[in-house]
């Protein structure tokens, strides 16, 4: 019997690079890769987006003499489906790119650039393709990546691969136009990021996060978190893009939150979600003395001050154990939970019992109703 070896290393590169007035027609940013001589794009943008800029998006490409097919795209969960991959696809393939030197274009929230990305990574086994973030989520946390996917089969992000884009463009001020509801969507992630790894990130959300929030993340302090953020979020991605490591810090409060957000699909955010996960984990972590009472009524507080409206009653512990159960084959057989240790430190802890789930969910009600200023 013959054996052969096959060995083959790939390196990926991307840069994610800011930008402003992405539209402007002296902003080359859009076209720094790929060719532009007689070139074509294919280009998707959340329907919100192109309500505002569709004009200056179609005289961009005009400008440029790039032939765009520009196709406008629904945001919200519940888009992230096989039907509307497939109807990119189809319309990809009716405006046939070339396979190398012409990205596909998505700009949008972190369901545009998750479908988006799995239309490029499919199309022809993979083509090129740049993300241009248009909500805070996709700021600070899905474009910066490189995962792909969309929901199948009543789960979320089933279905996907590891793409990287060629390019990252951050344009901040897509974020003047979005809701506060998403504003706080985002913000979640970034709070994620401050408990487990960063308490300096930390200190400034609980300074200047609401102030911030108001101003939509165009003011100068907004201008800090987002960077601190940013480099934080690549500090854990890049050594392991591909996730060999599944012992993640960027997974806390991903653990509860991914059943959550399952039932509660229509009208649970990913944030959301993810933040009613930390304030459980907290609280584990809490009886667990991972976190003093002091530590814990910081990240009770600081939810207060950035203004969250949560609703704890979805909170159904059978649920929170099934998602755990349900993480724990993603992690492959481990639940490998991220637990703050102080804020700012991180453990992974593998032995959480459904009794602790259910004692935390109890003292979050708890909270919910009394609103403490210190838990004991
Ligand atoms: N790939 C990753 O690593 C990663 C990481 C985090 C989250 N995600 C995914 O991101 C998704 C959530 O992303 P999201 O919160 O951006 O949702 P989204 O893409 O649905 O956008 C939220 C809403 O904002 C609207 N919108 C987008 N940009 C706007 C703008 N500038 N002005 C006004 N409205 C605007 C959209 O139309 C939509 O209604 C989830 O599916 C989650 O799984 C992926």
């Amino acid at each position: 019997m013959s054996k052969r070896k096959v060995t083959f290393q790939h390196t990926i590169e991307y840069e994610v690079v800011n930008t402003s007035n992405l539209f402007h027609p002296q902003n080359r940013a859009l076209l720094s890769v790929g060719k532009n001589e007689d070139a074509r794009r294919f280009v998707v943008v959340d329907a919100n987006v192109e309500k505002h800029h569709s004009a200056a998006i179609r005289a961009y490409f005009d400008y440029h003499h790039i032939e765009a097919r520009i196709v406008a795209f629904p945001g919200g969960e519940e888009h992230k489906t096989l039907e509307r991959y497939l109807s990119l696809a189809r319309e990809l393939d009716f405006f046939p790119i070339h396979r190398r030197d012409e990205p596909i274009i998505a700009i949008g929230g972190g369901v545009l650039t998750d479908l988006v990305g799995f239309v490029a990574a499919s199309h022809r086994r993979g083509v090129p393709y740049i993300k241009v973030p248009t909500t805070l989520m996709g700021y600070v946390d899905a474009s910066i990546g490189i995962k792909t996917g969309f929901n199948f089969n009543a789960n979320k992000n089933r279905l996907g691969s590891f793409h990287a884009p060629q390019l990252v463009l951050l344009d901040k001020s897509f974020l003047q136009t979005l809701p506060r509801r998403h504003l706080l969507n985002g913000v979640c992630e970034i709070v994620k990021l401050a408990v487990v790894k960063d308490a300096g990130l930390f200190g400034l959300l609980e300074t200047h996060g609401a102030q911030c929030v108001d101003a939509h993340f165009q003011d100068a302090q907004s201008e800090i978190i987002l960077e601190r953020a940013i480099a934080g979020m690549l500090e854990e991605l890049e050594p392991n893009l591909f996730e060999e490591d599944l012992a993640r810090k960027v997974d806390f409060g991903h653990t509860f939150s991914y059943g959550l957000e399952t039932r509660h699909e229509a009208h649970l955010l990913h944030g959301e979600a993810v933040l009613l996960d930390i304030l459980v984990s907290t609280l584990i972590a809490h009886r667990r003395n991972l976190l003093t009472g002091d530590e814990t009524g910081r990240v009770f507080r600081l939810t207060e001050t950035l203004g969250f409206a949560l609703d704890a009653s979805i909170l159904d512990p059978d649920l929170l154990w099934s998602s755990l159960t349900e993480r724990t084959y993603h992690r492959n057989g481990l639940q490998r939970v991220p637990m703050p240790r102080g804020i700012g430190g991180c453990v992974f802890l593998n032995d959480i019992r459904a009794r602790e789930i259910e004692t935390a969910v109890n003292n979050l009600e708890d909270w919910m109703n009394i609103k403490h200023e210190n838990i004991r």
